[in-house]
């Protein structure tokens, strides 16, 4: 018989327990013994529980973490702190830890995983990027073998939901916005989600595991999605593309990248089929070619999913195939001025002879090649152009939106969006 104890009975805390009591038989057989819930910390005293858990609830956690009784305790608090000090409290007292903690494991990861390795227990976070997808398992084993070149995904459900209905019910950001809250997608405060933190987060440990090296979200570029508007959703789809908040770590020739921004998507892209709360994780691997998980990227059963199945894996594993911190590769992360992509400029100008070869005389002094421009509309004299550049660096693309900004013929430089032509 194993015994656990789980800090937190919210969304996730509530789908494990659940998920646990519903497939105790199969997960016994399993797993070879029996899995115990021994006790549940919760904060709000005040808050109704169901009464068949009532015995095992407690408000004190070193009830859970500094019980001798307890083999693994699962984190699913939430938040930076408590959840790290407890985590650290019971990693130290000799027992395997669970989380779906992603702002402690994108910041806190390889200590916490040399602290498990010195105290010889498990340290696992599946849930903590894209929910009940199998992505950081099958990163860490099935794919041990290949030199990962390339991780890109839809990693916010809040956002691709956001975005799927702003284009499919032409919707403004906004108006979207509302929506996702109003279904309890997005939270009333819905900024980790709408600025690209939540999913820099979750692309800071994928990138980590697949590059095998130190990335914290301090170092990913992150742009999110509240500059989007329905226009820019409108001219992609009149041009073949649809707009995606895409989480990316690419290794190139000079090293690697990693970044959180919205991107036009050719509508063949596998990734622009990813609608709704969905989420998706493609991978490149040099063996192996290229993989794509899509799945649900959170909900209360699909993470619980992931947190019972890294409980027994805990449990299950012994010290020699424990998987230890695997950032092996003293390697920094590349400055964004350096990345390379091609780009989409919705601009807003004077509609009168020269203003265009004005503008196109900025791009090509700042070495740019253009691929594409239209004339949009024009509105009271301001007519609104749509350019599309070939490849060039992200200094480039600054330097030059910063010139045409400052261009008397300019009103506006409304958008400036990656364009990813491959698919
Ligand atoms: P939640 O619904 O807000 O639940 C949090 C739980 O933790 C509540 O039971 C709360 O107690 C308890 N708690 C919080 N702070 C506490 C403290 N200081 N002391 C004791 N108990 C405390 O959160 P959630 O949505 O389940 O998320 C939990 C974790 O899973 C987070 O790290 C989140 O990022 C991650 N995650 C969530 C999802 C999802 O779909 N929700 C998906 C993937 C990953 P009370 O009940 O007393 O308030
Ligand atoms: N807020 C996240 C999302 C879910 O919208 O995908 C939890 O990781």
């Amino acid at each position: 018989m194993a015994k656990i104890g789980i800090l937190g009975l919210g969304t996730v805390g509530s789908g494990v327990v659940e998920l646990i009591l519903k497939n105790r038989d199969i997960i016994e057989r399993k797993c070879g013994f029996p899995i115990n819930i021994k006790k549940i910390l919760v904060r709000d005293e005040s808050k109704k529980r169901p009464d068949y858990l009532k015995e095992i609830i407690t408000y004190k956690p070193e009830e859970i973490i500094n019980e001798p009784e307890i083999d693994l305790v699962v984190e699913v608090m939430g938040g930076e702190e408590p959840a790290l000090t407890y985590i650290k409290q019971a990693l130290n007292n000799k027992k395997h830890v669970v989380t779906a903690n992603k702002e402690v494991i994108s910041k806190y990861g390889k200590e916490l995983l040399e602290l498990a390795q010195q105290n010889k227990v498990n340290l696992l976070f599946e849930a903590s990027v894209a929910g009940g997808i199998p992505i950081i398992i099958p990163l860490k084993e099935s794919l041990i073998a290949n030199e990962i070149n390339n991780i890109m995904g839809i990693l916010n459900g809040t956002t691709n939901f956001i975005l799927t209905q702003m284009e499919e019910n032409k919707m403004e950001f906004s108006e979207a916005l509302d929506l996702a809250k109003k279904l309890g997608y997005a939270e009333s405060d819905p900024s980790a989600d709408i600025k690209g933190f939540d999913a820099a987060r979750k692309i800071a440990i994928l990138s980590s595991i697949a590059f095998n090296v130190r990335v914290t979200p301090d170092k990913v570029y992150t742009e999110g999605i509240d500059g989007i508007s329905y226009t820019d959703i409108k001219y992609a789809q009149e041009m073949g593309f649809t707009i995606k908040l895409v989480a990316e770590g690419q290794r190139t020739d000079d090293g690697i990248f990693v970044l959180v921004a919205p991107v036009l998507l050719r509508k063949e892209h596998p990734l622009s089929s990813v609608k709704d709360v969905y989420n998706a994780v493609i991978v490149e691997g040099d063996a192996v070619g290229r993989l794509m998980f899509y799945g649900r990227g959170a909900g209360k059963m699909p993470t619980a999913s992931a947190v019972v199945s890294d409980i027994i894996k805990a449990l299950k594993t012994d010290e020699k195939n424990r998987l230890n911190c695997t950032c092996f590769r003293e390697e920094e992360v590349l400055p964004i001025k350096l990345f390379r992509s091609a780009y989409y400029f919705r601009i807003k100008a004077l509609d009168k002879p020269g203003v265009l070869s004005k503008i196109s005389g900025v791009f090509g002094q700042n070495n740019i090649n253009l691929y594409m421009v239209i004339q949009k509309n024009s509105v009271d004299n301001i007519a609104e152009i749509v350019i599309i550049t070939y490849e060039t660096s992200f200094k480039n693309i600054q330097r030059a939106v910063d010139e045409i900004k400052s261009l008397d013929e300019v009103s506006e430089v409304s958008s400036v969006i990656r364009v990813k032509e491959e698919v």
